[in-house]
């Protein structure tokens, strides 16, 4: 992989990018940033590569809590979804100019590699795992999840709003929280397993999920400096979530538009506080459960 971004253009007084050799096993990544926080204590990076091919060079038990949403391709390909009906053409994804991005292959076999790498990289004693579905993905996959983790709930996350649909219109998704067989807590024992968050407008990433989705897992399993990882990391809102809560975070996407796009985001967001991506909260509630 070549390098695309130019590191000299993100530089602050408040952060740093450099090559990472520490995190991983090898120096095989080539494409990948790294942003030092809160007087350089904390660090975000992140990876242009594959989730399985990225997972596998993490140590093992290095990571506390993984946050993630993966690009399914069941729902998509079983909804023939077909030319531009929901986000640019849909038949070009993964090409360089599409606006829709590559998927992850999620036969059987493959998702089990990667909920096996999954075990591997978090902590026996503490970790804890979330994942994203949608409904068709949760129904041919999610079972799966049971024979590497200790599934504690299913999360609803309510969208407010209704979006498409061919027949009811689909207003949520689900959220899967495990943990790596450990009997580690969340925070407290207050918080709701419905989170209504709207979804993000206009996004300039397709399906960039709101920060607050993120937060509300972090904030519940992570503490302070702990290590979060989300290896599909799309416009960086698990990024953005993780430095919210001064947690370390890595991650990786196989895409060059969400790396352009997550490390500007990341950058700004540590240089400013502002999330050019988000501008607004998408909470709906008059309490959100971290505040
Ligand atoms: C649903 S999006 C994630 C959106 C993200 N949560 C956000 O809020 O912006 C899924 C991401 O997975 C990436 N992806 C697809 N196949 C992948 C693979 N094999 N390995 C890593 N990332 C992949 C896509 O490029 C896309 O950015």
């Amino acid at each position: 992989m070549h390098k695309m971004y130019d590191t000299h253009s993100f530089a602050s007084s408040n952060y740093i990018n450099q090559n990472i050799t520490s995190a991983c096993h090898d120096n095989n990544i080539s494409n990948h940033l790294e942003f030092k926080y809160n007087n350089l204590n904390n660090k975000v990076s992140i990876h242009q590569d594959d989730a399985i091919s990225f997972l596998k060079k993490l140590p093992s038990q290095s990571v506390d809590l993984i946050v993630t949403d993966p690009a399914y391709s069941g729902m998509n390909n079983k909804l023939k979804l077909g030319k531009g009906r929901i986000v640019g053409q849909y038949s070009q994804k993964g090409d360089k100019e599409s606006k829709w991005f590559s998927e992850f292959e999620d036969s059987e076999e493959n998702y089990i590699e990667f909920l096996s790498q999954c075990k591997r990289v978090l902590k026996k004693s503490t970790g804890h795992i979330y994942i994203m579905f949608d409904s068709y993905s949760l129904l041919t996959l999610g079972s799966i999840v049971r024979d590497y983790f200790d599934i504690k709930n299913l999360i609803t996350w309510d969208k407010v709003n209704i979006g498409m649909g061919h027949y009811y219109r689909r207003r949520h998704e689900y959220i899967i929280f495990a943990t790596n067989n450990n009997n580690r807590k969340i925070k407290n024992r207050k918080f709701p397993d419905v989170w209504r968050f709207k979804r993000v407008h206009n996004s300039a990433y397709p399906t960039q999920k709101p920060v607050e989705v993120f937060q509300a897992m972090i904030y519940a399993s992570a503490e302070e400096n702990f290590t979060v990882c989300d290896p599909f990391l799309g416009s960086g809102s698990s990024a953005i979530a993780a430095i919210k809560n001064s947690c370390n975070f890595i991650g990786c996407d196989i895409s060059n538009k969400s790396i352009e796009v997550a490390s500007s985001r990341i950058s700004k967001y540590i240089e400013s506080g502002k999330d050019i991506m988000q501008k607004n909260s998408t909470s709906v509630e008059e309490n959100i459960f971290w505040e």
